[in-house]
């Protein structure tokens, strides 16, 4: 039977051993090491990182820039330059739409977006495309479709391309299906003009995050669901777009300067960032960052597919359950830690309910999807680390009971 890869870690899961989580897709636990960083920058001295000129100062300017370069490693980016802490992935998408898209984007240009993706990596482009419009520049978002396994449907995409395609938006691990998108398939097959962005905030600390490998102008995640803690993210920009991207949060700590009236964005990153970093949740990214190496993402990875391939084969003995697109319905190597499904007659929510009543902490419901997905009425389970085969094995149980018996 599969075993947890580290559960003792977790004090939390500790507390409450009749509790299983099976919701780390929308937050996960913290590890001691985590809670430790926090409390450590909490008691020790406070200081504004590079306002002062006394050492406290510029010792939490370090930290800053020592995670920072953690962060560049960690996603195989050029340099610390590329990466910007923002404050999660929605505001690093919708940085993306303001900095990049409000200062390049002319009449006629096209977004490729999915509109079945999470609401942080679709709204953002809707916002952006009214704001424009406010100013008369009128851009066109254009809808993509998914396949049967959940991925980003790249020949469908393929065909949309065309000269005036600026932007590409695609979601790595998708937050409800669970499958992997790469755009691997349009590589060298798409003008120069279109940037890449992808949401990784559901494979940041499961699977190995390589922008390069990804081919990607921007990439997003949220730290909080690799182990850190809420209010903290990171916005990968390459350093070709480096020359497109304008201030949009210039203040204190900007690296901005005023030239005749007129505000230019000087270096990168701190171009993108304004005002006082959040220390405690840089410092819980970089204790994230070091549980996860210690663990090894390659352990991490094999862990979460292992668990993922068990479940569906647990869900696939359940009569009336019905598996949502993903990866059940692809090659039976993937998995990433997310399925969905749903149960004939049982509304989601009243069994979301009903299993939390047997300890099980999942989600259920809309799972922030824009509305009219169609995808609102399933269940998600999401593992991590501190998940084994023996809590997924007793959850097939309880809903093979729920659902009147096996098949
Ligand atoms: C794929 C994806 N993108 C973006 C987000 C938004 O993350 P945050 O709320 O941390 O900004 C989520 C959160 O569930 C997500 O799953």
């Amino acid at each position: 039977m599969l075993q947890a890869l580290a559960r003792d870690q977790f004090p939390a899961l500790l507390a409450e051993p009749g509790v299983v989580y099976l919701d780390s897709a929308a937050t996960t636990q913290k590890p001691r090491r985590v809670i430790d960083a926090v409390a450590a920058e909490l008691a020790g001295p406070a200081a504004n990182p590079g306002r002062g000129a006394y050492p406290w100062s510029s010792r939490a300017a370090r930290r800053v820039a020592e995670v920072r370069e953690r962060v560049a490693r960690f996603i195989g980016a050029q340099g610390p330059d590329e990466v910007v802490f923002v404050p999660g992935a929605t505001a690093g998408l919708n940085a993306v739409a303001l900095s990049w898209g409000m200062a390049n984007l002319a009449d006629g240009d096209e977004i490729l977006y999915s509109p079945l993706d999470h609401s942080s990596t679709v709204y953002p482009w809707l916002n952006l495309r009214d704001m424009l419009a406010r100013s008369g520049t009128r851009i066109t978002l254009v809808p993509y479709s998914v396949t049967a396994t959940g991925e980003a449907d790249t020949a469908y995409i393929r065909s949309k391309v065309s000269p005036r395609t600026r932007l590409i938006v695609a979601t790595h691990v998708h937050s409800l299906f669970g499958s992997m998108t790469t755009l691997e398939e349009l590589r060298g097959q798409i003008g120069c003009q279109v940037r890449l962005c992808f949401d990784c905030t559901q494979s940041a600390g499961h699977v190995q995050v390589d922008v390069t490998g990804l081919d990607a102008d921007f990439v997003v995640f949220s730290a909080h669901k690799m182990f850190g803690i809420p209010g903290t993210g990171v916005l990968y920009a390459r350093r070709r777009v480096h020359p497109e991207l304008a201030p949009f949060l210039p203040g204190g700590n900007s690296a901005v300067r005023l030239d005749e009236g007129r505000l230019q964005g000087l270096q990168m990153p701190e171009r993108l960032e304004g005002g006082t970093p959040d220390l405690p949740g840089i410092a819980a990214l970089g204790a994230a960052l070091d549980f996860i190496d210690e663990l090894g993402v390659g352990r991490i990875a094999a862990h979460g597919q292992a668990l993922t391939r068990f479940l569906i084969d647990r869900l696939r003995e359940i009569r009336h359950l019905t598996l949502l697109p993903g990866v059940a319905w692809g090659q039976c190597s993937a998995g990433y830690g997310i399925v969905s499904f749903r149960l004939d007659g049982v509304r989601s929510d009243d069994l979301g309910f009903a299993l939390s009543a047997h300890g099980f902490y999942l989600r259920a419901g809309r799972h922030c999807l824009p509305a009219g997905s169609g995808y609102e009425d399933s269940v998600r389970v999401s593992v991590h680390v501190y998940n084994s085969g023996a809590e997924l094995s007793r959850l097939a149980g309880v809903l093979s009971g729920l659902a009147g018996g096996a098949g």
